[in-house]
This record gives structure tokens, sequence and C-alpha cells, in this order.
């Protein structure tokens, strides 16, 4: 990271998060001594899967920030991410996943690996009796689907164990707009304008296994618009997708998706990365639903009018949800699964829709679900 960068982050993320961001890109040890909290160890009883960027600076950070250091194995196939994430944050690094996931001592297991990994590592945790945080996205297709989610929906009366990443619902700002829009039972507006990083043609999110950007990043809006539209009172049943593309040989980038409902809806999420913005990742949402109108800038600050009551709201550091997200299993903040269900759905039409080169799709995701999980409701 560049020192003008570090800087501008200090501004926006504050002293630690920028610190355990500079951490994860150049892996020095000596940062460490910054976190105090990593030398009281209790109850080891955390393993992660995937040491990469997100695994590193963002899960490890807030687990250890919320709960303290219950770091127990971690497992990367790259050996130096495997390596540096052990010596930095005091997991004992495993050369097998297998080995990780059968560990009794275990309890929770975070997956942060490659998006087409996750459905299998996921699969793995939970049979062993793990519960199990899975990054974004939870399935690249509908194999993956099938198995997890029917998996999901077999354990369930055990004790649900799975959290997924998707964590703006769980920012300040999606938060605060929720008590606005509870259970109102109107129609909703909403627009995404989404300026992401700058993806190199080489890099792996891009693998033909790897479910495209649709499920490497514009999941995070779909889902988001679904948790929207579930807590103004009803997941729509029918949805009415058109997709705008820019260039057609770049399915997945600066594409605009509009969706349509049968409760007359309308969402627009336009997602942009021409090239790599100085700041990450940057998002501006409105939002309107009856008298309600929000106007989310980065997740830095809101705007929020009720009627002709007008709200403003800041969020210094800029927070995106992670810490309430990634603590899930400790701070009793749940989802309605049925959201995560439809909007993996949406999202593997949508990437479907995208390597076809298609413009409109009407998707129905109950009626998929009741068909993809329809073998484990006879068990
Ligand atoms: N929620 C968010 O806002 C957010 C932001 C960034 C990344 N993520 C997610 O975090 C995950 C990791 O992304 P990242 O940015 O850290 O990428 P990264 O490339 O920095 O790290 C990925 C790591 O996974 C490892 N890996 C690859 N295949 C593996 C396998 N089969 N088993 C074990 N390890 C494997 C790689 O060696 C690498 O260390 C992805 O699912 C990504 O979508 C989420």
């Amino acid at each position: 990271m560049s020192r003008g960068k570090v800087i501008r982050y200090f501004t926006i993320y504050g002293f630690f998060r920028t610190l355990v961001k500079v951490a994860g890109r150049s892996r020095n040890m000596f940062l460490r001594l910054f976190f105090i909290r990593l030398f009281w160890r209790r109850k080891a009883n955390i393993s992660l899967i995937g040491c990469g960027q997100f695994g590193f600076s963002t899960i490890s950070y807030f687990l250890l920030k919320k709960n303290g250091n219950h770091f127990l194995e971690c497992f990367d196939i790259d050996e130096e991410h495997q390596k540096t994430t052990a010596d930095f944050w005091g997991y004992d690094p495993q050369h097998d996943a297998t080995h990780l996931l059968n560990n009794l001592h275990c309890e929770y297991v975070y997956i942060a690996s490659n998006h087409a990994s996750h459905t299998d590592y996921a699969m793995q945790a939970l049979q062993n009796g793990k519960a199990v945080y899975i990054e974004k996205p939870v399935s690249v297709n509908y194999d993956q689907f099938r198995s997890i989610f029917g998996l999901r929906r077999k354990l369930f009366l055990a004790g649900d164990k799975v959290f997924v990443g998707y964590n703006r619902p769980f920012s300040p700002a999606i938060l605060k707009l929720n008590e606005f829009i509870r259970n109102s039972m109107l129609p909703v507006t909403l627009n995404c304008f989404v300026i992401g990083h700058f993806i190199e043609k080489d890099h792996w999110y891009r693998n033909p296994e790897e479910g495209t950007r649709i499920c490497g990043n514009l999941g995070h809006w779909l889902d988001l618009s679904i948790n929207l539209l579930n807590t103004r009172g009803k997941i729509p049943e029918l949805y009415t997708i058109s997709i705008s593309y820019s260039n057609k040989d770049e399915i997945d980038d600066n594409i605009s998706i509009t969706m349509v409902t049968e409760l007359n809806d309308l969402i627009t999420i336009i997602i942009t990365s021409r090239s790599e913005p100085f700041e990450g990742i940057n998002e501006s949402i409105q939002f309107q639903s009856g008298d309600t109108i929000a106007k989310i800038d980065d997740f830095r600050q809101m705007y929020l009018w009720k009627s002709s009551k007008k709200m403003k709201y800041r969020f210094n550091p800029k927070d995106v949800g992670h810490s309430n997200a990634i603590n899930q299993p400790f701070n009793g903040m749940r989802r309605d699964f049925t959201e995560i269900e439809v909007s993996t759905v949406i999202m593997l039409e949508i990437t479907d829709m995208v390597k076809k080169r298609e413009i409109l799709r009407v998707v129905e995701p109950f009626m998929i679900i009741d068909t993809q999980l329809s073998w484990f409701k006879k068990l």
C-alpha cells in the first residue's frame, strides 16, 4: 500500500483497521505487537480456511476485536499465506483441511477460500458437527446449492449452525433504515451504484468455476435487496430481470441489472470497475418506500427522510457491517435464511444469464428452491 493510501485509509477506517490492512498486505509480524488482545489466549475453538486478505485482515481482526483470541488452526493451499496468518494471529497451521475439520476442539470454522470451494468445506464442517461461517458466495452452481442448502435444512432442527458473510444487512445504516420500513408492505425503489475493485483478467475470481463477478461481488447487493424487501414485510415471488451490458466481451463488469417484482418493487444495481478506486470499493445507495427516503453514501453517512422529518447519520469509521456479520455465531444477530436462499437463487440465475449474454428472464425463486430441494423434503 502506498503511503498516500495508508493516510487516506486512516481517515476512513481508523487506526487499527488500517494497520491490519497493511499487515494483511505486508505480512509484517512486528505489527502484531499493536494487537494486545492477541497475547491473552482464551479457549481455542475457532479455525480458519483461506488465509488471504479477507481471512487475515477482516475475519481474524473482527473476531479478535469482539471476542478475544480464540484462534485454533488455519489452512490455506498457499503455504506462505497459511504460515504468515498462523504466525501473526496464533493459529496452528495445518497442512490438510481434513485434519482441521476433524479436530474435536474446533467448534467454529470460518471459510474464506476461493468461491468454488466454500460449499465443500462447509459441508464437511457441518457433517463434523461444527458451526460454519461461509464467506460470500455460499454456492456457485445448483449442485452446490442443493448440497449445502439441503443439508442445512436437514440439520436445522438440531440447531442452526450456518452463518453467511453477506454483511451489508448488518451495517448500522441498513439496521437504522430497517426501523423505518419494517412490515410497511409498501413497494420499494432501490438503486445501488457500486464502484468495485478493478479485477485483472487473470485474477482467480475470473476462473470459469468461480461463478463470475456476479457470484463474487454482485451477490452482495442482490442479498441486500432481498433483505430490504423482506424487512418491509414480504419477499416477492416473481422477478423480471433485465441486464444491460456496456461491452458484451465483459459480461460481469460495467453492467446494470434491473429487477421488477409482482409487488411493484423496482431495483437497479450498477457495478462499474473501469479503474481501481483509490479508497477501495465505493457504494451509493438510494431508497424510497412510502414516505421513507434514504441516501447512503458509502456506508460513511446516511440522510434519511420520514415524511417532513430529516435525519443525518455519520458512520466513522466506515461500517459495511463486517464486525456484526463475522460475529453472528456469538452476538445473536441472525438472518432470516429464506433471504439467503432467495438471493442465492437470483444470483445463480443472473450468473447463468450473463454466461449466455441474456438480457431478459423471469425468475420465480421459491419455485426453483422447491424443485432444487425437493429431494431433501422427502427425507
Ligand atoms: N464480505 C466482503 O465484503 C468480502 C470482501 C472481500 C473478500 N470476501 C470474500 O473472502 C473470500 C476470500 O477473498 P480474499 O479477498 O481474501 O481473496 P484472496 O485471494 O486474498 O485469498 C483467498 C485465499 O484462499 C486460498 N485458497 C484458494 N483455494 C483454496 C482452497 N481450495 N483451500 C484453501 N484455501 C484456498 C488462497 O491461497 C488465498 O490465500 C472470498 O470468498 C471473497 O469473496 C468478502
